[in-house]
């Protein structure tokens, strides 16, 4: 697709909360469209007018007016919310358009089981980074997505982070590891910090100090392309600092505590999926 053509591409969301906001303004910061071409539909007017004053992106009054002002839809509600607006979006349906579904949990099957036989379909699960186009996604092809609606939703994703497809039953992992992972991750930062203020800095900059940690560590991991163990074991000198810090976490079970995390909100996105549909 040309750039021309990016910038006239169409993109609405159905449903205009955090995630929805996020994705857009990443898209927009990296210029794969342009605002007016970007708008939004939600129920709750305060989270539509958050939505415009965060994108600069028009919103519109019903589901039916979004979907013929777009060419790509987010489907960007809560899933407990999704099978409601899936059955709206059956009844509004006047033209082929490609539906990317951002909700947890909701199967392509059964997405597609409330739609028409010959409507396209991708799932998505993004991460809150992509605000900043540092998010990490993964996503899977329904049965109609064609290898352009791969390659936009790919580029979309591209743009504001990274992007893997995976297998629809990996969906779940996605979740539990880049999905939920910033939330474990500010946990880990804000108790850094207070490591710190507990060993006499200040809050603020133990905060940015702990950060700025984490981001140096992570661009370590990418960019030298080095296993984590190895830059781990290069900055544990024999009997020094670093190395008694290790030895209390591998006391504490963090090891196994993140792998715990991940599983149980790989978890519990599966039971999600399962109650909610
Ligand atoms: N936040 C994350 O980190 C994250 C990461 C990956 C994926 N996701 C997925 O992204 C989706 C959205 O999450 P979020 O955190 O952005 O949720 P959110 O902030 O609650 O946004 C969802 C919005 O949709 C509105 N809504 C509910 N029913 C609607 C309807 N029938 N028509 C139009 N709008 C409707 C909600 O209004 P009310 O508040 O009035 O219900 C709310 O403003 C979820 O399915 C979630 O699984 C989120």
């Amino acid at each position: 697709m040309s750039e021309h053509e990016k910038k006239k591409l169409k993109i609405g969301f159905l449903g205009a909360g955090a995630m929805a906001t996020a994705l857009a303004r990443g898209i927009l910061a990296a210029e794969k469209t342009s605002p007016q071409h970007v708008c939004a539909y939600d129920i709750d007017p305060a989270a539509a007018r958050k939505f415009s004053d965060q994108t600069g992106s028009p919103v519109v009054k019903s589901i039916r007016e979004l979907m013929e002002q777009s060419d790509v839809i987010f489907l960007a509600v809560k899933p407990v919310h999704a099978v409601g607006v899936l059955l709206s979006i059956q009844e509004a349906m006047g033209k082929p358009l490609l539906l990317v579904s951002i909700a947890a949990g909701v199967s392509l099957r059964a997405i597609e089981s409330y739609l028409c036989e010959s409507v396209r379909v991708m799932r998505v699960m993004p991460n809150t980074p992509a605000l900043i186009c540092c998010g990490a996604s993964g996503y899977c092809l329904g049965s109609n997505a064609t290898n352009e609606d791969e390659h936009l939703v790919q580029e979309l994703l591209a743009s504001v982070g990274v992007a893997y497809r995976v297998n629809e039953a990996q969906m779940d992992a996605v979740t539990g590891l880049s999905g939920s992972g910033p939330a474990f991750v500010y946990l880990m930062i804000e108790a850094l910090s207070d490591g710190g203020v507990a060993a006499g800095l200040p809050r603020e900059m133990a905060t940015y100090l702990a950060a700025q940690t984490v981001k140096g560590a992570a661009c370590m991991v990418m960019e030298t392309g080095q296993h984590p163990g190895v830059l781990k074991d290069l900055v544990s000198s024999p009997g020094g600092s670093t190395i008694e810090g290790i030895r209390r976490l591998e006391e504490a079970g963090v090891r196994s505590a993140f792998m715990e995390a991940v599983l149980a909100a790989a978890k519990r996105s599966r039971q999600m999926g399962r109650k909610d549909h």
